[in-house]
């Protein structure tokens, strides 16, 4: 981390504690986050508790996300959330693009773009994600695959948009082997030589999460590369002790 960007902490809960418990877990991380000392710290709940953990949490420094949302505004899509929802709801971040919502529910580069671009349009301070599966890695496309990612958002991306860019290799997610600092920092230094592509202010400007397997005793090493800006959390977030170790993590000694 450098000390121009605010590290973000953010736990996805995936569809886990969508109800009560989604309550409990919001409050025992606010009750034991004394003092965020200038991480940015992030909850996605399911949809169903994105109101209540919001309330949960109103006054305190911690933000709420949705985990997906729809580019349109409004209108005949069963099932689906706007932007507006969200917000509404309490929301201030979506992720978008998560690997599971590309390769379980079909979602593309493009459509992770019209996603983003709604979502800033909205005043949604969109967490996209991008990475590898094992298999491209082996291949050796891990860089053509995720700057190929990378680059479909980048036009809708502006300095002060307030957006973030995750990196999470597929392979890391949920198996416990989480990337080594060095495999982060050379993915996340090559996202930040694309983005100062189009402009030094986007890529000094751009947080870029490192997520997959993230947890307590690996967070020191992952967060102190100078292009890991912070972490996208999944297992370890449904546990508030866990969650709130990788926090302090990132404020450094
Ligand atoms: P895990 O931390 O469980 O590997 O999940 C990472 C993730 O997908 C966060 O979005």
């Amino acid at each position: 981390m450098t000390s121009t960007r605010t590290p973000i902490i953010a736990g996805n809960w995936k569809m886990q504690h969508g109800g009560r418990s989604g309550c409990e877990l919001a409050a025992a991380i606010r009750r034991d986050l004394a003092d965020p000392r200038g991480v940015s710290v992030v909850v996605a709940p399911p949809f169903t508790a994105l109101a209540a953990v919001s309330a949960e949490l109103d006054g305190s420094a911690i933000s709420v996300a949705g985990q997906n949302m729809h580019a349109a505004g409004s209108g005949a899509f069963t099932g689906e959330i706007s932007a507006a929802m969200l917000k509404e709801a309490g929301a201030s971040w979506v992720i978008l693009g998560h690997s599971e919502r590309r390769q379980l529910f079909g979602e593309t580069d493009a459509g992770v773009a019209e996603k983003t671009g709604a979502a800033l349009a909205a005043g949604l301070r969109p967490i996209v994600c991008v990475g590898e599966t094992l298999a491209e890695r082996d291949a050796g496309r891990t860089f053509d695959v995720v700057l190929a990612q990378v680059a479909a958002v980048t036009a809708t991306l502006a300095p002060s948009a307030g957006h973030a860019i995750a990196y999470e290799p597929v392979w890391a997610i949920g198996t416990g082997r989480n990337a080594t600092a060095a495999q982060a920092e050379e993915v996340h230094a090559r996202i930040r030589a694309l983005l100062a592509e189009t402009s030094v202010a986007l890529a000094e400007a751009t947080p870029i999460l490192y997520g997959g397997s993230v947890k307590p005793d690996n967070a020191a090493a992952l967060l102190s590369c100078p292009n890991v800006d912070g972490a996208l959390v999944g297992g370890a977030s449904l546990d508030s002790r866990q969650f709130l170790a990788i926090v302090a993590a990132a404020h450094g000694p």
